[in-house]
């Protein structure tokens, strides 16, 4: 699977502001190390080495044109506290190195999320912060349902016989056992609702093209755009446009708080 960074970098100012939500509790000194799983095409972790003019933050994504854009994007010069790297969240090399883990919106592409935290609690100092939030349990149902109708019927179906949801929206209870299994002393965990909006048809178009690749890459480019078409026009059938002309998403996140205080 393939991301669009710059189609992404267009179309995720919902992701942007559900990140600076979740900064604004941080209060930041400035001079942490911060650590920025699944950063994507790299403006969050650009935002944190804005706030942090005697730290650094590294950035790290599995996906090569993410890291790519990144890195062209926000450049050493402008940004010499900020580096970014290609690196697989399962598989993160760091020891003792951060202060802060921040990852958003990421993680429910990743099934294996104990190694993913072992991984984190061995790059975190000690009594170093975790701070995720991602797709949990109930997450984005309506959408869900949406691309199941869509996907049992012609002209659609052909294209989705092998398919398989690559979404791992877990619960608290799962996500508990994890943490505790990795080290870490929970502050904060639970699966919040929040609704997504976005700019009318053209808006929500945008979001399916640019983060629900699984279920439009299966669908061949030339019909691509029909795919999403019909996906939007069913979806705001069911849940129609609001009076300002959003289209809202009902989402739940998993959001986890928590401080690292051994390596098991
Ligand atoms: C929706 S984007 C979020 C990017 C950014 N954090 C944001 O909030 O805008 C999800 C990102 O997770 C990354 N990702 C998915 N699986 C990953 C993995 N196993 N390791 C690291 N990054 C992963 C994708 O490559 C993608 O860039």
């Amino acid at each position: 699977m393939k991301w669009n960074p710059e189609d992404y970098a267009r179309n995720s100012d919902a992701q942007l502001k559900w990140a600076r939500e979740l900064r604004q509790n941080l209060s930041l000194q400035g001079n942490e190390s911060v650590l920025d799983v699944g950063c994507g095409d790299g403006k969050i972790t650009a935002d944190f080495a804005v706030t942090l003019v005697d730290g650094r933050v590294v950035g790290v994504d599995s996906s090569p044109e993410m890291i790519a854009y990144a890195t062209r994007a926000y450049g050493a010069e402008q940004f010499p506290n900020l580096a970014f790297a290609c690196v697989d969240a399962r598989a993160l090399h760091f020891e003792d190195e951060f202060d802060l883990c921040f990852s958003n919106a990421a993680l429910h592409w990743v099934e294996d999320h104990l190694a993913v935290l072992r991984g984190i609690g061995r790059s975190l100092h000690p009594q170093g912060r975790l701070i995720i939030s991602c797709g949990g349990q109930g997450n984005a149902a309506e959408v869900l349902q949406v691309f199941a109708e869509l996907i049992s019927r012609e002209p659609w179906q052909r294209y989705f016989d092998d398919f398989r949801n690559p979404y791992f929206f877990y619960g608290t209870q799962d996500y508990a056992t994890w943490l505790h299994q990795a080290g870490f002393q929970i502050n904060r965990l639970e699966l919040v609702p929040k609704t997504m909006t976005h700019v009318g048809q053209a808006g929500l178009a945008g979001w399916i093209r640019t983060t629900w690749m699984p279920f439009t890459e299966q669908v061949p480019e030339v019909e691509r755009d029909r795919f999403i078409a019909d996906f939007t026009e069913t979806y705001l059938t069911q849940s129609p446009l609001d009076q300002q002309g959003f289209a809202q998403v009902r989402m739940v996140r998993l959001e986890v708080d928590a401080v690292h205080r051994q390596n098991p």
